[in-house]
């Protein structure tokens, strides 16, 4: 199977997550994509979607599928998104699509995070994808010099030569050379560098529930008795 095939499987199988007549969380990127196609097919027995980016949003209602703010709600059953790597206890490293804060932001008001990758990027330990953090701009020197500091180099995202700018008016830096041993003290210290907007690890807001495309099928990782 392709990896575009293993994420439309994916995509597809997260749909028995989705609580009928609630609202649903909806992450960002190619995986995601494939997820909202599936979700149009139940889209009458949903309420809506809560989703983490512009592009999400775009798709979503293209579909004819309702997005709250989320603002307008307190809590979501679930929250359905991809990763960049997850690890065997649900940390991930997230934000290669550049939409980890508002990403960080629904899955923290979700009750369970079911996390939709293909078998690629399931890893023993974070950092060999580029660690995405979102940062003040004007911040974006002094953040790197720390992670410098840490064996971490730090580069500016581009798009069309310019500094990428987020759906939150911000930048990203992606951070190559880390090896994060210890995601729930990593993403504690980065979180408090001043003008670091969102780190790219979710260890606070982890996966409960992998589902993971492979040659063989869905596999379904649980982590919920894993800390
Ligand atoms: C976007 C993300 C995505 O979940 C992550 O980049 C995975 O994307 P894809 O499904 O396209 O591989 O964090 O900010």
């Amino acid at each position: 199977m392709t990896q575009d095939e293993l994420k439309t499987l994916v995509g597809q199988a997260a749909l028995q997550y989705v609580v009928p007549g609630e609202i649903v969380g909806v992450g960002t990127g190619s995986t995601v994509n494939k997820f909202i196609d599936a979700l149009a097919g139940m889209k009458d027995r949903i309420r809506g979607a809560v989703s983490s980016s512009l592009a999400s949003t775009e798709r979503l209602q293209a579909l004819g599928i309702p997005v709250f703010d989320a603002n307008e709600v307190e809590r979501l059953a679930v929250y359905i998104d991809g990763a960049d790597e997850i690890d065997r206890s649900g940390h991930m490293v997230k934000g290669g699509g550049a939409a980890l804060t508002r990403e960080k932001i629904v899955a923290s008001l979700s009750a369970r995070f079911v996390c939709i990758a293909d078998e690629s990027k399931l890893v023993d330990v974070l950092g060999g994808f580029p660690l995405p953090v979102e940062v003040i701009p004007m911040a974006a020197s002094a953040i790197a010099r720390h992670f410098q500091a840490i064996g971490g180099a730090a580069t500016l995202r581009l798009k069309d030569g310019q500094p990428l700018v987020t759906d939150n008016g911000q930048h990203i830096l992606d951070v190559r050379g880390l090896k994060i041993a210890d995601p729930v003290k990593f993403e504690a210290e980065v979180s408090q560098w001043p003008g670091v907007v969102t780190v790219g690890v979710f260890a606070f807001q982890k996966a409960q529930v992998c589902l993971l495309g492979t040659s063989t099928g869905v596999q379904t990782l649980d982590f919920t008795a894993v800390q």
